[in-house]
C-alpha cells in the first residue's frame, strides 16, 4: 500500500515538472487568435524584473512588450532614473493579446503565468517591478490566481516595498501605477515618478551590497 502510495507521490511530482508552460499558454483562445506570442525584452541577466498586464495591439503586431504609449511611458520613467533595457527585463502576466484589450480572464492567467513564472526562475531577478493591478495582485497571492481577488489594489499599496518568497526565490516587490493608467490620468505621473525614485534607492541600495561583498572576497 505505502509502497503505491509512494509510486503515485513520485508520479505526481514529475508529471508537475513536465508540465510544458508554452503549450499550457498556447491552449488558450487568446493565443490561437493574436499576431504574435509576446514573450518578453532586455536583459535576461538582469537583476530587475517589471512585469505588465497582457500585450496591446502595438504589442501584438511587433512581439515585444511595452513599444506603445504605455511603452514610451516605461521608457520615459526608466531613462529617468538612469535605467535602461540593458539594466531591467520586461514581460507580462499574459504573452498574448486579448481582444478589444479586455482585461485578463482569471484562466487566461491561469494558462499563462506558468511561462512567466520559468521566465522569473531563469532569470532570478532580486526586484520585481509589477505594473497595475493583474501583476501586483498575482505576486502579492504568491502565484494562486483564486485569491488574486482578496489581495489589496495598486492604490493603496503603490510604492510599499514588500519581501516576498516567490516560488523559493526572496524578491523585492515594488508595486508601481501601470504605465498605461498615465496616459489617461495624468495626476498619476507625479506618484509614479515618486515610486521610480523608491525603485532608484532599492537598485543603488542593492549595488552597495554587492560592491561591498566583492571589496570583501578581494
Ligand atoms: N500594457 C501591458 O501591460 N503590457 C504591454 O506589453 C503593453 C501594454
Amino acid at each position: 500500500m505505502l509502497y503505491y502510495h509512494k509510486l503515485f507521490n513520485l508520479y505526481s511530482i514529475l508529471s508537475l515538472m513536465e508540465i510544458d508552460p508554452i503549450e499550457l499558454a498556447k491552449n488558450t483562445e487568446i493565443c490561437r487568435n493574436c499576431i504574435n506570442i509576446v514573450v518578453g525584452k532586455g536583459n535576461e541577466n538582469a537583476k530587475i524584473m517589471f512585469v505588465g498586464e497582457a500585450p496591446g495591439k502595438n504589442e501584438d503586431e511587433q512581439g515585444l512588450p511595452f513599444v506603445g504609449k504605455a511603452g514610451k511611458n516605461l521608457d520615459d520613467m526608466l531613462a529617468k532614473v538612469g535605467l535602461s533595457l540593458d539594466d531591467v527585463y520586461i514581460a507580462n502576466i499574459l504573452k498574448c493579446r486579448p481582444p478589444e484589450n479586455r482585461a485578463p480572464l482569471p484562466d487566461e492567467i491561469k494558462a499563462h503565468t506558468p511561462w512567466l513564472i520559468k521566465q522569473i526562475l531563469e532569470i532570478k531577478p532580486k526586484v520585481i517591478c509589477s505594473l497595475g493591478n493583474y501583476s501586483t495582485k498575482f505576486f502579492l497571492a504568491d502565484g494562486d490566481v483564486d485569491s488574486m481577488d482578496k489581495q489589496p489594489g495598486i492604490t493603496s499599496i503603490h510604492g510599499k516595498v514588500k519581501i516576498i518568497n516567490f516560488k523559493g526565490l526572496n524578491i523585492k516587490l515594488i508595486p508601481l501605477f501601470h504605465p498605461a493608467a498615465i496616459i489617461y490620468n495624468k495626476s498619476l505621473l507625479s506618484l509614479w515618478e515618486a515610486d521610480m525614485g523608491i525603485v532608484k534607492r532599492e537598485i543603488t541600495q542593492r549595488e552597495k551590497v554587492v560592491n561591498e561583498e566583492k571589496q570583501a572576497t578581494l
